[in-house]
């Protein structure tokens, strides 16, 4: 029982790492193309097209997609989660150590003495998310991700970081938001790519794979997407602000009637930190509560079924720019030994944030998700398993 806490707490807590709102101010008088103005770049033309870069990646304790990224020169190899809910790459600094703090011990640390290409970002970063702080130098070296290596990128070393990190994370995070939510507001690893034209198209797109025996692994695609990976069209919805990930939902509804949710519409973030889906804690509980959930003590916000249950438990429905996007019980249930956990969990928010749900990992288990930064949209379809 105490594991199972240990890695309930772990797959809820931890995971969600959308970084904590910043008041970046609401933009309500300009249309779409207004609003993202100066955010697209045109490509440099290169002799030789690019072509899209794979990554496999990993599942980090069931709930952290992540893979290898390098650093410096000779390389130094970390391993990250990719994070589309915050903007910030670090990985812990070798001078961690001093802080007496756990994180670098188990990890990979960066030592900037052994890299001949690397450079003082001169400031500092300080980045909140949901599960504590991070903060460090800002430096610039070269970084490489799934074979493209990028000149002069900046990169947090961080010196502290929140305990928790020291257990529920790899090495560090590499932030696939837009940079306006970064700390140090330099371009993200992807935005960098998509500038010095290294990508045949800025987007990147994400496989999720199911279970560790699943035939095909998660991947991350880098410049496009892999049809074989899908099937059917992609449903796009538009970006609604740059900053995170975030599109307009237009409801969540339990099959048959049984209720509507984000009524009216709301805003979600596409969060590949975040493994679950997130909702307003009124909301979300008042859905577990339909679909029969106990509620799990001490964890507010949680709730889990009898395994026995779930094949009868109806089908709940995303609907984004018109379209019905199901999960199944099976797809919005987390089995942890022998408790089933519902993949629905409600968060309190401050401020604007209140009516905000986070499609996490599970949900883009089930729909192929691709980011596209050219027309600020997400596309989802449904993922081949
Ligand atoms: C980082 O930000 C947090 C929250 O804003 C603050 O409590 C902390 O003191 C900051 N740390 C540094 C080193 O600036
Ligand atoms: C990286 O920065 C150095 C100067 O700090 C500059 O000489 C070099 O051209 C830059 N490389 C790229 C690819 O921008
Ligand atoms: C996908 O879109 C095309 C063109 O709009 C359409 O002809 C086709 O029927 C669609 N396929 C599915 C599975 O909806
Ligand atoms: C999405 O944005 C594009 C412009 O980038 C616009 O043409 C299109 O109508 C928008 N779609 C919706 C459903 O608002």
């Amino acid at each position: 029982m105490n594991l199972l806490r240990g890695v309930i707490f772990t797959v809820i807590l931890v995971s969600t790492l959308a970084a904590e709102i910043v008041n970046i101010p609401l933009s309500t008088t300009s249309g779409h193309e207004e609003r993202f103005k100066g955010l697209v770049r045109h490509r440099r033309s290169s002799k030789s097209e690019p072509v899209p870069a794979l990554l496999k990646l990993g599942i980090f304790k069931d709930a952290q997609v992540y893979g290898p990224i390098t650093i410096g020169t000779p390389g130094q190899v970390f391993n990250v989660v990719f994070d589309t809910g915050s903007s910030d790459l670090w990985v812990p600094s070798v001078r961690c150590r001093h802080w007496r703090n756990g994180a670098s011990q188990n990890h990979n640390t960066y030592d900037r003495k052994s890299s001949r290409t690397y450079k003082s970002g001169g400031e500092y970063f300080n980045v909140t998310y949901q599960a504590g702080d991070v903060f460090g130098y800002l430096g610039k070296d070269i970084v490489t991700v799934a074979g493209i290596r990028i000149e002069n990128q900046t990169f947090g070393e961080a010196i502290y970081e929140a305990d928790i990190f020291a257990t529920t994370l790899p090495d560090g995070i590499l932030g696939m938001g837009v940079s306006t939510l970064a700390s140090s507001r330099q371009p993200t690893v992807f935005e960098n790519m998509v500038n010095k034209g290294m990508l045949p198209a800025p987007v990147f797109s994400f496989y999720l794979s199911r279970g560790e025996s699943a035939a095909v692994g998660s991947v991350l695609t880098l410049g496009g997407t892999i049809p074989e990976l899908y099937t059917g069209n992609f449903t796009f919805v538009n970006m609604t602000l740059p900053r995170y990930w975030e599109i307009r939902m237009d409801g969540v509804e339990l099959a048959g009637g049984r209720g509507t949710f984000c009524k009216g519409g709301c805003d979600a973030i596409v969060d590949s930190g975040t493994a679950l889906i997130v909702g307003p804690m009124r909301e979300t509980n008042k859905l577990n509560k339909e679909l029969g959930g106990s509620r799990v003590l001490d964890i507010p916000g949680l709730y889990i079924f009898s395994c026995f249950r779930v094949p009868s438990l109806p089908d709940v429905d995303f609907i984004l720019n018109g379209n019905r996007l199901t999960l199944t019980s099976a797809e919005y249930t987390i089995q942890i030994e022998d408790i089933c956990m519902s993949a629905f969990r409600g968060m309190l928010y401050r401020g604007e944030m209140y009516s905000t749900w986070i499609l996490g990992s599970t949900f883009m288990k089930t729909y192929y998700t691709v980011f596209d930064r050219k027309n600020f949209r997400v596309g989802f379809a449904k993922a081949r398993h």
